[in-house]
């Protein structure tokens, strides 16, 4: 979509995969749905070194509103979980130098019960969005068909553009069509969606990382052309410093959401995040891959029994190639990589390599030079390749 946001891959923080439809802040005051959650999140960000990194959205998700609309037909927060209202949240949360991004659902119902947003009232949902400062909406797919989808959506677009205010849009749709032509149009997607899910909802496991590395790996030919500065594909939340990845796990979620050009939101609690994730996420040459201006989604170049290699072309003839043991049988294995097989090619005096994760400098190489690489099991080497020719 082309409103000037999102150039690059936003980034920020997303309540669901963590705290899902926590509605019980009596019992659970800290976790649950309420704006206690979000202004202690907005401190996290600005204030452990997350903004500067650029994550700066701070999102909501489902579950946020009162069962009803208000008498004049308006989405309203639950008056128990925020109190101060959106409006004041926002005010909050862009007084920290963040974002806020908000919840709907184009449907009957939001898919936690709540209401939804149908046809005649994507206007005023936009304009009530617009009047409390929000920055970025995220618009569900449940309790809807086809056609009202079909409409929906790009009403939405339309609606959000007429408020005047800048507000990025995510759309869920494609996640709701199965993904892939001929439901989904992807041309159209990137003309009334900054960022869309194309798959289903990750959850907190390894299992389901690789599935949806799998699945994108898998459709690459559909997927990786519709992605770009403005328009991006959404494999959905990173989970590190969850219960799920292992360490290295973790590190193979960071690396390959880089090499997808992906959304970076969190789904995480940053109050209590160890050193060793948040280390994995605020890697900055990890972020600086994820963020290239040329904004070209990475592909994967080889998958056999043990490994998968993942390569992106960066600005400036730089690339970054991800390399992953997917098996997980105890024992690292080692990868003899080398560049001319990886097709990069274009400096024939070679190019400095870099190891992301491990943060060193392994060397300059030439086309026919083997880099020796050992992998751990489920886990991965990330090299910055950057050419020596200027
Ligand atoms: C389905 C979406 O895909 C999830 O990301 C989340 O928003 C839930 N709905 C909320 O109910």
């Amino acid at each position: 979509l082309d409103n000037g946001l999102m150039r690059t891959p936003p980034m920020g923080w997303l309540a669901w995969e963590r705290y899902r439809c926590n509605t019980d802040c009596t019992n659970d005051p800290d976790n649950c749905i309420s704006e206690h959650l979000f202004r202690a999140m907005a401190d996290r960000l600005a204030e452990d070194g997350w903004r500067a990194l650029g994550y700066e959205y701070v999102n909501i998700d489902d579950c946020w509103t009162s069962k009803k609309r208000d008498a004049q037909g308006r989405l309203q927060p639950d008056p128990k979980r925020f109190p101060s209202g959106i409006k004041a949240l926002a005010d909050y949360v862009h007084a920290k130098g963040l974002k806020l991004g908000i919840y709907g659902d184009m449907g009957l119902y939001t898919c936690g019960g709540y209401p939804g947003t149908t046809l005649d009232t994507v206007q005023i949902d936009a304009e009530t969005f617009a009047e409390w400062g929000v920055d970025m909406l995220k618009l569900d797919g449940c309790y809807s068909n086809d056609s009202m989808k079909a409409e929906g959506y790009p009403k939405m677009s339309a609606a959000l553009n007429a408020t005047g205010r800048p507000i990025a849009y995510s759309c869920s749709w494609p996640a709701y069509q199965g993904g892939l032509p001929p439901q989904v149009n992807y041309t159209q997607l990137g003309e009334i969606c900054n960022l869309w899910r194309n798959y289903g909802d990750i959850q907190d496991s390894w299992d389901d990382v690789l599935n949806v590395i799998d699945w994108f790996g898998r459709n690459q030919e559909v997927l990786q052309p519709a992605a770009g500065p403005g328009h991006w594909n959404d494999p959905d939340m990173l989970i590190i410093g969850d219960f799920g990845l292992s360490y290295e796990q973790s590190k193979v979620q960071m690396a390959l959401w880089a090499v997808l050009a992906a959304p970076l939101f969190m789904s995480n609690d940053l109050r209590s995040i160890s050193d060793k994730a948040k280390e994995i996420l605020q890697n900055q040459m990890a972020i600086s891959i994820n963020q290239d201006r040329l904004g070209l989604q990475g592909v994967r170049m080889l998958k056999d029994k043990y490994f998968e290699v993942w390569k992106r072309t960066l600005s400036k003839g730089e690339y970054a190639v991800a390399f992953l043991l997917t098996a997980n049988d105890g024992t690292p294995r080692p990868y003899l990589a080398n560049l001319a097989k990886l097709y990069i090619v274009d400096c024939r005096l070679g190019y400095k390599v870099y190891d992301v994760f491990d943060s060193s400098f392994l060397g300059i190489f030439t086309l026919i030079d083997v880099i020796y690489l050992k992998i751990n099991p489920s886990g991965v080497v990330l090299l910055h390749i950057s050419p020596v020719c200027v």
